[in-house]
């Protein structure tokens, strides 16, 4: 990677943007020692692209082509172009609603990282937080882990813990959780842009 000060990083979202925005303002606050560069949707109308608006990072909606759940060959160049234009250290999934193929996951082998809303290896997959509450389990919460090309498989780099309550709803829990990835992804993140993590196969030391 590079020096920390230089460190570039480059996210993807289709939804809100909360995650993103945990992270670039970690970034302006210099906890995170690098800067969020760029940042794409596949989502013309996502808040993620608000969001980078507001605070002056370049946003950009990138037409995903016609399948639902991946991009299309089209479109996995155009991301992979965008990036590297941006010259990103790394990039930052962050509720980006597609499973990302062997293209972008060469182009920055070792350098994607994602967040989901549970413990992995528990509930992978969409809605983790309902997964959750059906199984019954009574501790959940979030995992930051690199990109393989599994679902929601890739090494894991931090997670946090959340407790599930007697009285919690889908929206209560998926809340809470979303109070800890905000603290959970710009650690991880930091660690990165410091080079303080260390992968030994399935092994990640932070
Ligand atoms: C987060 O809950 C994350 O775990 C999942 O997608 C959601 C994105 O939320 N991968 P936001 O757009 O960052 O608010």
């Amino acid at each position: 990677m590079t020096s920390e000060r230089n460190f570039r990083i480059g996210v993807l979202g289709s939804g809100k943007g909360s995650n993103f925005v945990a992270v670039a303002d970690a970034c302006h606050a210099g906890t995170v020692p690098g800067q969020v560069v760029v940042v794409l949707s596949d989502v013309a109308e996502a808040g993620i692209l608000a969001r980078a608006a507001e605070r002056q990072i370049p946003g950009r909606f990138i037409p995903p082509g016609t399948f639902r759940t991946k991009l299309g060959e089209e479109a996995e160049r155009a991301y992979i172009e965008a990036l590297k234009n941006a010259r990103v250290d790394l990039v930052v999934l962050a509720g980006f609603m597609r499973v990302l193929k062997e293209g972008l996951l060469e182009a920055f082998a070792g350098r994607i990282i994602n967040i989901h809303p549970s413990l992995l290896p528990a509930f992978p997959g969409l809605e983790a937080w309902k997964q959750a509450l059906a199984h019954g389990v009574k501790v959940t919460g979030c995992t930051v882990h690199f990109v393989d090309a599994g679902v929601d498989s890739g090494p894991i780099i931090g997670q946090q813990a959340v407790p599930v309550l007697d009285d919690d709803t889908p929206a209560t829990l998926h809340q809470r959780i979303q109070v800890a990835e905000h603290e959970l992804y710009p650690r991880c993140v930091a660690a990165l842009a410091r080079g303080a993590v260390r992968v030994e196969g399935r092994r990640v030391r932070v």
